[in-house]
This record gives structure tokens, C-alpha cells and sequence, in this order.
């Protein structure tokens, strides 16, 4: 899921490419590159590692010119390295091109492009979309539109791509299916890039480019064609996230910046959402008519990630207050499984980003299959809200880090909203509406009064940074929270963490327990503490360093733990929301001893725009 932008215009491009790359440098980045046209002269300058190292390159080499395009990489094919790093210039330096998203039949027209004497330079699939233009260019006696849109036609897989040529120095392509790309419109300039992050601050003016699209793009104007080269038309949309909220503030790291924000954005998920007056939710962007959600029997959570785990917090919600069934589904099976889904069933997408592949094909399988659709999402116009056929905005300000924090906790506010409006069609009494409505609005200061575990979190993480493994255990509303714990611990810290239902320890899981190996306990003074107690007692038994999360005025479980994080109390079913912040904020400590690049990890990418 690599990042894209692209720029025509009367300014100088490097520095607005560069920017919008330092914008877009969590969705990829193991290379970064960047090439601009004067005349018939393509710049090109990329460099293996972070955008920082190309900067330094065009420091010593600038590449002039009001035309260009640039890409910050997470490699699908060939290592990381400068030759693998885009842009792809053809074999006769006329074209070049920047990419994100698979070309799944790349290796079948390498070879016939081979076989026809086209030597490659990298190993990427990227690399078969530039060659493929330049000699359909050369046929073309130069119009780059149609060469374009041959090789299109040529590609099997998803792409959003940027192409520049020197035989159209003033001509700046763009071209998207299933990978996503936004245009920005703005005064005798034009852009293009992967998400509009990489617009703030140029311009409010932007189109979410669809599905077989082309944007033809120059300084003075812009237009779309389909690929019979018939205009059409394009709905400009208002983007307005402001700079302040995309940067990192005073906070060393934007995942500590976004775990500090939740109080604010969990306001942000409940604003105008809950109404005393009906004792109920209300969503506005549903779509779907009240005989449609009285009538659902069945509703299906898909999603991968970070999401899916609200997901199962979600079942848990969905099931006890709105006496739904609930079935949570990892997306990336759910859209190859096939299972059989009766009419009644409205299938639910969780995603932040919005451009997750896995969770847009399981959207779009339902949507072939007639099933109703709704998406919890963070990004306005991303694809996945787009699409499906109502949904609820998140509303968390960009998320940043890669590892999700506050998009978590929204999501899980925005289901137990969604629980209380499903449920007070049924069987849920005003009583229990108000009450639960009581319960949410309490949330912003339980998560502010959570944060001050900040400190004893930090002093947990110096003693057990170093540890190789690490187990997250919890019961009912807390297990899903124990997959959660463990991702994040996994995700930025490279430390081998498991999460389990407490009590699955005693089918296997509790072998890996011996003195180097700590256990996070996640407690909750509900109905299964006793058993979440015995367990604990079974890790002590076995030589286990434990780790209690759990409310204020527990003593019983800090006379057994080894550490204790105190949190105010919360109803059992919005511990998820609280108890979590502990988890983030100890996999933030630990990575950080660690020495590790907490808003970049390794290997991974903010949002994973390939299957
Ligand atoms: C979580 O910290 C990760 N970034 C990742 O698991 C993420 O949750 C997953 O890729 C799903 O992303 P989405 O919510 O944007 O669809």
C-alpha cells in the first residue's frame, strides 16, 4: 500500500511532491521517489529507505520542472532497494510511472515484453505498466491518453497510478481500479494522490476518483474519462481537515498523540448521536428503512486487523442488548468462504481507513449477493463508505500512527450506540436506553481519568521491555481486548505476544508460561471474576510473572499480581473502551525502550490497499 502523489502546475513540483509524500509515508516506507519533466527531459531521483534519505538525495540533485509525479513504497514485488523504488522509467526513457496496488499478470507480459528484446531494469510488477506505455506511445506517434488507456486494458490486478512523459511534457495521467486516488483541484494547479492527507494545505477541492477512471490532468484544467474516452462527470467534494490536526503537536509520536486524543474523539464518535428525549441512537447516514433493521435476523461484522477485534467486542454489544445474532467475519475469508446468508441479514464493514482491499471485496461480494451493507468508517469519501450503502462516520480526525488507537475506541462507542438502536426497536426499555445513554456520555472522563495510568505503565514497560513473549488473557467483553492487547504489542514492539479467552490457558497456552514470560490480566469486577482470579492463580502457580489490569479498589487481584494497573470502574460492557488505553500506552513504552520506529513499524502499513 504505497503512497502516490502527483502535481501540474506553475509552481516548482519537488517540494509539493515531497510534502505530500512526508504526509503519505504511512501508508509505505522501505523507498521513496520522485521524477519532474522540463521539455522533453524526465528528473528522476529515488533512494531505498524513508523520504528523508530522497530528500537528502535531491539536496544534492534537485529535480526542476512544474511537472511531476513521486511514490513512497511498501514492496508487493522485489526488496527494498533503489532499483525497485518508483517511479519506472521505460526502456526508452520517454515514460515514466508511479504505482500502487498488484498487477497480478505482470509475470506473463514481462515475458513477451522480454521476448521482444525490452530489457527490465527492476523486479517489480510496476515496471511492465511503463514499458507497455512507451510502446504503445511510440505507435501512437505520441498521444499519451490513448497509449494509456491500451495499457489498461493490458493489466490484470488493481492499480492507482500517475503517469508522466516527455512526449507530453504539460500532461500529468492519472488511472485508478480498486487501489484508491483522489484529484485536487486548485487555482491554475492540479494533483493527484492516494488519500487526501497529502492534499491539506494545497487545496479543499477534491474528487474520490472511481473504479476505471482516467484523470487527464494539466495545469490550466482537468477532466475524467471512462476507457472509451467519454468524459464524465465528477462530483467535487470539500476536504477539510486542517494541518494542526495531521501533525504531531507536542507529542513525540502520533500513536501517544492519538491515544491522548480519545477522550476528545470519543465526544467526536457520541456528538449529536444520543438522544435523552427517545432514549435511544440516532444515525443519520444509515440509509437503510426501520422495516429493513427491525426485520434483521442476522448481522454479520467483517474486517480485518484492528477492526475486526472492535468487531468482536461488537458481537458481544450487538447480542446482549439488541438480541441480534451476531457472526464476525476476518474479511479477507469472508469474501472467498461463500457462506449461505439469508435475506434478513445486513452485512457491516469496520474499517478506519476505508481502502482496506480485503474489507471492500467482502463489502462488494455482499452488495453482488443483494445483502444491505453499512460501513463504520474514520475516512470521509474513502472507498468502502462509498460504497456501501449507509454507514456511520467515525468523526476521529486522521489517524496517523500505524497502529490504530482512537479508531479502535470509536469504533467499539460507535456499535454500543448501534447496539442501543437496533435494541430499542426491540426489546429494550426506555429505562435501559437512558441508562445506557447515561453509561456512554460518562466515557470521555473515564478515558481521561484512564490516561493517569501513564506512569505506572511506563515504570511496567522498563522492567519487561526486553521479554520475547507475552500473553493477554481476558473473559467475555475483555477477551476480544486480550487479540487487541497482544496486536499492539506486536505490531510496533516485534515481541511475540498471543491473546486468549482466559480460561483456553488451561487447553495448551499455559506451557508457554515460565518466569520470562509475563501475563497481562484483564480484569472486570463483573460475573466471571472469581474464574479470571483462578486463572491468574493457575499462571502464578507455573512461576508467571502477572500483570492485573483492573479496577480501583480491587485489592484481591494486587495481593496476587506481580504489577497492577489501576482503572476507574466502567459497566462491563464499555470496559473494552477504557481498558484498552493501558494496552496501547505499554505497547507505546515497550517499543519505545525498544528503540523501535513506533509510528512506522516494520513490514507494515496504515492501510493495506492490496489482498
Ligand atoms: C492495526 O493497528 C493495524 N494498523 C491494522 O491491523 C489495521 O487495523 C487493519 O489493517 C485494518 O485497517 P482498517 O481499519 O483501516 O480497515
Amino acid at each position: 500500500m504505497c503512497g502516490i502523489v502527483g502535481y501540474v502546475g506553475h509552481k516548482e513540483a519537488e517540494p509539493i511532491l515531497i510534502e505530500g509524500l512526508h504526509r503519505l509515508e504511512y501508508r509505505g516506507y522501505d523507498s521513496a521517489g520522485v521524477v519532474t519533466v522540463t521539455g522533453q527531459k524526465l528528473h528522476i531521483r529515488k533512494r531505498a529507505g524513508r523520504v528523508g534519505e530522497l530528500v537528502r538525495l535531491l539536496g544534492e540533485r534537485p529535480a526542476p520542472g512544474c511537472l511531476g509525479i513521486s511514490h513512497t513504497r511498501w514492496a508487493t514485488h522485489g526488496p527494498a532497494n533503489d532499483v525497485n523504488a518508483h517511479p519506472h522509467l521505460s526502456q526508452d526513457g520517454t515514460v515514466a510511472v508511479v504505482h500502487n496496488g498488484v498487477i497480478e499478470n505482470y509475470a506473463v507480459l514481462k515475458r513477451q515484453l522480454q521476448a521482444e528484446g525490452i530489457r527490465f531494469q527492476s523486479d517489480t510488477d510496476t515496471e511492465v505498466i511503463a514499458q507497455l506505455i512507451a510502446l504503445q506511445l511510440a505507435e501512437l506517434k505520441g498521444d499519451l491518453i490513448e497509449a494509456v488507456q491500451r495499457t489498461l486494458a493490458l493489466l490484470k490486478g488493481t492499480y492507482g497510478l500517475a503517469v508522466v512523459s516527455a512526449a507530453q511534457p504539460d500532461l500529468l495521467i492519472g488511472a485508478r481500479l480498486g487501489s484508491p486516488l483522489v484529484l485536487g483541484i486548485g487555482d491554475e494547479e492540479h494533483f493527484l494522490a492516494s488519500d487526501p492527507s497529502a492534499l491539506i494545505g494545497k487545496t479543499q477541492q477534491v474528487v474520490y476518483v472511481q473504479d476505471h477512471r482516467l484523470c487527464v490532468l494539466t495545469a490550466d484544467d482537468w477532466h475524467l474519462l471512462d476507457y472509451d474516452r467519454t468524459r464524465v462527470q465528477a462530483c467535487v467534494q470539500q476536504f477539510d481537515w486542517d494541518p494542526g490536526e495531521a501533525d504531531k503537536s507536542t507529542f513525540e509520536h502520533y500513536m501517544l498523540k492519538e491515544i491522548y486524543e480519545q477522550p476528545e474523539t470519543l465526544e467526536n464518535a457520541m456528538r449529536g448521536r444520543l438522544c435523552e428525549a427517545d432514549a435511544s441512537a440516532h444515525f443519520g447516514g444509515l440509509n437503510l428503512d426501520t422495516q429493513q433493521l427491525r426485520r434483521a435476523e442476522r448481522i454479520i461484522l467483517t474486517a480485518c486487523g484492528t477492526s475486526y477485534h472492535a468487531a468482536l467486542v461488537g458481537e458481544y454489544l450487538i447480542e446482549e442488548y439488541a438480541r441480534i445474532p451476531v457472526e464476525v467475519e476476518y474479511a479477507s475469508e469472508f469474501r472467498y468462504r461463500n457462506p449461505p446468508i439469508d435475506r434478513n441479514t445486513i452485512v457491516i464493514c469496520i474499517t478506519q481507513s476505508g481502502e482496506t482491499a480485503d474489507t471492500l471485496a467482502a463489502l462488494r461480494e455482499s452488495k453482488r449477493k443483494g445483502h444491505p451493507t453499512l460501513a463504520i468508517c474514520n475516512v470521509v469519501g474513502s472507498s468502502i463508505a462509498r460504497e456501501a450503502d449507509g454507514g456511520v462516520y467515525l468523526h476521529a480526525g486522521p489517524e496517523i500512527g500505524v497502529a490504530s488507537t482512537k479508531a479502535f475506541t470509536s469504533q467499539v462507542t460507535t456499535l454500543a450506540m448501534l447496539a442501543l438502536y437496533l435494541g430499542r426497536m426491540r426489546h429494550l426499555s426506555a429505562q435501559q436506553g437512558l441508562n445506557m445513554i447515561r453509561e456512554l456520555r460518562s466515557l470521555p472522563d473515564l478515558a481521561r481519568r484512564a490516561l493517569h495510568c501513564h506512569d505506572a505503565v511506563k515504570r511496567i514497560a522498563e522492567k519487561y521491555y526486553d521479554v520475547s513473549n507475552c500473553l493477554y488473557l481476558g473473559r467475555q467483553y475483555l477477551y476480544p481486548l486480550a487479540l487487541e492487547g497482544a496486536l499492539k504489542l506486536k505490531e510496533i514492539s516485534y515481541i511475540h505476544a498471543e491473546g486468549y479467552p482466559a480460561a483456553e490457558m488451561k487447553h495448551g497456552p499455559i506451557a508457554l508460561v515460565d518466569p520470562h514470560t509475563p501475563s497481562i490480566f484483564l480484569m472486570s469486577r463483573g460475573p466471571v471474576f472469581d474464574k479470571v482470579m483462578s486463572n491468574l492463580e493457575e499462571v502464578k502457580a507455573r512461576g508467571g510473572p502477572v500483570i492485573a489490569v483492573t479496577c480501583e479498589g480491587d485489592e484481591e487481584a494486587a495481593t496476587r499480581a506481580d504489577e497492577v494497573i489501576y482503572l476507574p470502574e466502567a459497566p462491563e460492557y464499555l470496559q473494552p473502551i477504557i481498558a484498552v488505553i493501558p494496552l496501547q500506552l505499554l505497547a507505546y513504552h515497550v517499543a519505545v525502550l525498544r528503540g523501535c520506529d513506533v509510528d512506522k513499524p516494520r513490514n507494515l502499513a496504515k492501510s493495506v490497499t492490496v489482498e
